[in-house]
């Protein structure tokens, strides 16, 4: 992990340089090929990862096998968390969108940086917070929002976390999701997606490109996220 992405990571932003190195220490290495599967949902839960680089999904499964996305976690970002702090099973499933590099930390190992370094306890409960908000916002929209509105708030939230500006002022957006995926994640069909985004492209808010958009108008996309 670069310097940067690591200083940024909650697990380490709280610590000076020589207390995160003495962090990472502790923390394995561990690499998983696109489409490889981290842990299941259910699944007994003992680490905590941080993202290296590539993306991850999160997703869970309804009783009738219906698929949903909860969250797409770029580098620096971290998950596993709510089994150290409640312990219990995983409650999503965690697949790699790319090949990814991340670390984990053993809920053994983390517990005495939790116990003996309040700050870097008071900085997951930040993570865990703005989870919480962002998790009450999703979850407002699905009653209050469209398709269309949710679609538009999904891209410029994904435009945020992997967005690279194009020479042309446009942001360049790799989001690695399928339209069956982006459908997940926005609670919809792939048929009313579909719609949203072909909609929003003649308009000329957008290009669509494989596995990734350009995001010509965010202004125009944002107030139609409202
Ligand atoms: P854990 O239950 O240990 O394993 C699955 C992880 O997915 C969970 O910890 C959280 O870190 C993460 N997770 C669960 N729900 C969400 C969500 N709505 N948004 C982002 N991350 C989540």
């Amino acid at each position: 992990m670069s310097d940067d992405a690591l200083a940024q990571a909650s697990l380490f932003s709280a610590l000076d340089k020589n207390a995160a190195l003495a962090l990472r220490t502790t923390m394995v290495r561990v690499d998983v090929a696109r489409g490889g599967v981290l842990f299941n949902e259910g699944d007994p839960g003992d680490r905590l990862y941080v993202i290296n680089e590539g993306k991850i999904k999160l997703g869970a499964t309804s009783g009738d096998g219906r698929e949903t996305l909860l969250a797409i976690l770029g580098p620096g970002e971290m998950f596993g968390e709510l089994s150290f702090f409640d312990p219990g099973p995983r409650n999503a499933t965690a697949v790699a969108l790319t090949d990814a590099s991340l670390l984990g930390v053993g809920h053994l190992d983390l517990e005495p940086w939790l116990t003996g370094r309040p700050e870097v306890a008071a900085s997951l409960l930040g993570a865990l917070a703005r989870r919480l908000r962002r998790t009450n916002e999703a979850m407002a929209d699905l009653v209050f929002s469209d398709v269309p509105g949710r679609v538009a708030k999904a891209l410029l939230e994904l435009a945020h976390k992997f967005g690279v500006p194009n020479p042309d002022g446009s942001t360049h957006v790799v989001h690695d999701l399928t339209q069956e995926e982006l459908a997940q994640l926005v609670g919809a069909s792939r048929e009313t997606v579909n719609k949203a985004l072909a909609d929003f492209q003649n308009r000329g808010w957008l290009r669509l490109e494989q596995r990734g958009v350009d995001i010509v108008d965010a202004e125009r996309l944002g107030r139609r996220a409202q």
